[in-house]
């Protein structure tokens, strides 16, 4: 099996560039045809759909990513905004709680031979995430109830990245998510976004990995005084790899418009 992850796409409405002259768009699409060419079974959407949460953007990206031959499922990051993502997703089987604008958008996946659990860290008004009691006990339970390996998809990574300007926009809740996956050995894998690079870290004794951003990433810079600047680096996307035997593997590809692939001789 093949799980794509796709992250921060922060989609602006059409025909829109942001203050680096990046346009989303376009560079989503390039992220969709990296999936197509890599032709996973699904494709986990981690956050930071929308840079300002707004329908258009929404619709934009909804548009773009019915061109993707798998699957597609989102949760929402901290730009993205329940009651737009709803109104634009409501007909998606996986969107819970059609009814309420500002509910969770938290839920599973049956990816069989896994369980994949997609969890919701948005805090309104807030860049950092949080994992409230109520989030807590819907990943408990979800854990409880099937005990396939299971992996748990979350905009904001259990760990602090060391990058300056991460220090306080972190997860509020993480040692508690450390402590519930600590507990269940199912757990094989945490995949999350938010700090537009490829990052590894471990929570509870989980791997997690940070995707970098489909969009645009942010540089490296482990001053911890530094703002969070844009890196005009190659976007990129993740691709984790499900084998019995082997378990689970994960990679980080660039995005662009690179010269085909050559034999090594
Ligand atoms: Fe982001
Ligand atoms: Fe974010």
């Amino acid at each position: 099996m093949l799980i794509g992850q796709i992250s921060d796409s922060h989609m602006l409405p059409p025909g829109e560039t942001n203050h680096a002259g990046i346009d989303p768009a376009a560079r989503l699409k390039a992220a969709v045809d990296a999936m197509n060419h890599a032709n996973p079974d699904l494709v986990l959407h981690t956050g930071d759909i929308a840079h300002h949460g707004t329908p258009e953007a929404y619709a934009l990206a909804k548009e773009i990513l019915e061109k993707l031959e798998a699957p597609i499922y989102l949760i929402p990051g901290n730009h993205d905004d329940r009651a737009s993502m709803r109104s634009v997703f409501s007909s998606e089987n996986w969107m819970p709680d059609k009814k309420t604008p500002s509910a969770f958008i938290h839920y599973e996946i049956d990816a069989d031979p896994l369980h994949i659990i997609m969890l919701d860290s948005l805090l309104p008004g807030q860049v950092g995430g949080q994992l409230c009691d109520d989030r807590l006990e819907f990943l408990a339970k979800q854990l409880d109830h099937d005990t396939r390996p299971t992996i748990i998809g979350i905009h904001h990574p259990p760990m602090a990245p060391g990058l300056g300007g991460f220090a306080k926009i972190g997860l509020e809740g993480a040692d508690k998510l450390a402590e519930i996956v600590s507990r269940r050995q199912q757990v094989i894998r945490i995949i999350a976004g938010h700090n537009h690079r490829s990052v590894m870290g471990v929570c509870g004794g989980v791997p997690a990995v940070v995707a970098p951003s489909c969009a645009f990433p942010f540089a490296f810079n482990t001053n911890k005084d530094a703002s969070i600047s844009i890196a005009f680096e190659p976007p990129g996307a993740a691709l984790h790899i499900w084998e019995k035997n082997e378990g689970l593997v994960s990679h980080t590809i660039s995005i662009g418009d690179w010269p085909p692939p050559r034999a090594l001789r």
